[in-house]
């Protein structure tokens, strides 16, 4: 990997339905919300002296061009793909060609839940994947990512 001047940055992903946090479905998401999910990183983050570039879209190419943009300048990705887990190889394909550590984030264990939700085709391309640990998935990352040795 070459090296990026600058401070470090973080990527934060998330995908669809996931700005509906707080509301959707908090018996399996729980109540914190998307905002509070990304401040929540910025602090971890920047107790590691990283920033962080939040995205949130229910649109997959927008997702795209953010991993795409994220090879200039950051040092990782942390994604929450969302539904696009299960379905998406153009994700899959840009968190490859983007060329920097990849943690997969899941808030709820997609493995105890329904069948089609067992597969992810980000997995194959992330150093770690967090599934079930809720919100704290995410801090879980950053610490990965930050620790992490190049
Ligand atoms: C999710 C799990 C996915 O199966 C689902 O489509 C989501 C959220 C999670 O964080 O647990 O939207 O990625």
């Amino acid at each position: 990997m070459t090296a990026r001047p600058g401070k470090p940055c973080l990527l934060l992903v998330n995908g669809p339905n996931l700005n509906m946090l707080g509301t959707r479905q908090p018996e399996i998401y729980g109540s914190t919300t998307l905002a509070q999910i990304e401040q929540r990183v910025a602090e971890v983050a920047a107790g590691f002296g990283f920033e962080v570039r939040p995205v949130q879209s229910n649109h997959e190419g927008v997702l795209v061009d953010a991993i795409q943009a994220a090879r200039q300048d950051c040092t990782g990705i942390i994604i929450n793909p969302a539904a696009y887990s299960h379905t998406s190889v153009a994700i899959r394909d840009a968190l490859s060609a983007a060329d920097l550590p990849v943690v997969e984030v899941h808030l709820s264990n997609i493995h105890t839940r329904e069948t089609f939700r067992h597969h992810s085709y980000v997995s194959a391309v992330a150093e770690v994947v967090i599934a079930g640990a809720g919100p704290a998935g995410y801090e879980y990352a950053v610490r990965y990512l930050a620790e992490r040795r190049p």
